[in-house]
């Protein structure tokens, strides 16, 4: 997470900032972001614009011995484990949010705190893919959908077939039956830079350690909403959830600009970088007193330089903290 004077910092340059017009849609900035997601979900004061319904949690991250070989980034080259905040979440700007809903993205968001002036963050969804390439494309995506008209929601997605693949993806698995039951993925390319100064270019994917596990539709039918909640809490009594978090590493050619495209994942070597290991809940104020932001990283990690959804959501977080923070 950012503390909050870093984000008075990042929503003075997002204000500054101008975005070049890069598409037949209307110019998005994350102002019109927020408010064509508050137009799509309703506007609910005091909480986030989107990944609304959440469920702050706390643990360690312990890094194997390969991951300094990709990173020198702190909680990859030196020994573990590394206290982490986390948040849980369903995708979209629902605050009741259903948990059995099969064709919404649950999060993983994490925040490492080495020492005051050093955090990072890892933010990721129960997809490999967004559903725009670009901040332009999001805005026209969610200003469709918020005007409920099925004709123009249908014409959107029949002029941008890219968006419909996050979808496709989810409903062709089940309801993951837990928060720690279903893989995440970090979506966006980052470079990783080791103390040779190698570099390689990967994207996170987070695995459950007992393996995916997911509700038939008659089961998940039988679930309360809210059913991951008391899930989440029942499981941790009993131990720890873990997840193995893998770079998956990108061979020339494989896109790093565009977050609705798959890597073909199965043909990528991939290199386990730690265990993610989620321990308790932790009160949501603690999760509510900043954001998760992706382009907070450290020396030896990298963003994307051509993905515009990549800056773009640390400025619309921004603006969504600002309004919920008031
Ligand atoms: C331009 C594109 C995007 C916009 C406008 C957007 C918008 C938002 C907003 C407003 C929030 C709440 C921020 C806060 O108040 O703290 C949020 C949270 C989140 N977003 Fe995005 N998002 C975008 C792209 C993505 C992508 C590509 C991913 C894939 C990893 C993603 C994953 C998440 C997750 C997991 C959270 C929850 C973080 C938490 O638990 O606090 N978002 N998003």
């Amino acid at each position: 997470m950012v503390p909050t004077r870093l984000i008075a910092a990042a929503a003075f340059v997002a204000a500054a900032f101008v975005v070049p017009v890069s598409s037949a849609y209307a110019e998005a900035d994350a102002e019109s972001l927020i408010n064509a997601l508050n137009s799509v979900f309703g506007k609910h004061e005091g909480v986030r614009a989107a990944h609304t319904n959440g469920i702050c949690v706390k643990g360690s991250f312990t890094p194997t011995p390969e991951a300094a070989s990709l990173s020198k980034a702190p909680h990859f080259s030196r020994p573990g484990p590394f206290p982490v905040i986390g948040r849980f979440s369903m995708g979209g700007g629902d605050p009741a949010a259903p948990n059995t809903q099969k064709d919404n993205v649950r999060g993983l968001a994490l925040h490492f705190n080495f020492d005051k002036d050093n955090t990072t963050d890892l933010v990721m969804i129960s997809a490999p893919i967004f559903v725009a390439k670009d901040p332009d494309q999001f805005l026209a995506l969610l200003t469709a959908v918020a005007t409920k008209d099925k004709d123009k929601i249908g014409a959107f997605f029949k002029a941008n077939p890219e968006s419909t693949g996050q979808a496709n993806f989810l409903n062709a698995r089940p309801v993951p039956a837990s928060y720690t039951s279903v893989n995440y993925w970090g979506v966006h390319a980052f470079t990783f830079t080791n103390a040779k100064g190698e570099k390689h270019v990967v994207k996170y994917k987070a695995l459950p350690v007992g393996g995916e596990t997911g509700l038939s539709d008659d089961e998940a039918k039988a679930k309360a909403p809210d059913f991951y909640s008391p899930e989440l809490k029942d499981r941790l009594a009993k131990g720890p959830a873990e997840f193995t978090l893998t770079a998956i590493l990108g061979e020339p050619g494989d896109p790093t600009d565009n977050p609705t495209t798959l890597w073909p994942e199965d043909q990528r070597k991939s290199v386990k970088l730690g265990t993610i290991s989620i321990s308790a809940l932790e009160d949501n104020a603690t999760c509510d007193a900043g954001v998760f932001d992706p382009t907070n990283v450290v020396d030896g990690i990298e963003g994307p330089e051509n993905d515009k959804i990549f800056p773009m959501r640390s400025q619309a977080y921004a603006v969504s903290f600002s309004r919920r923070a008031k």
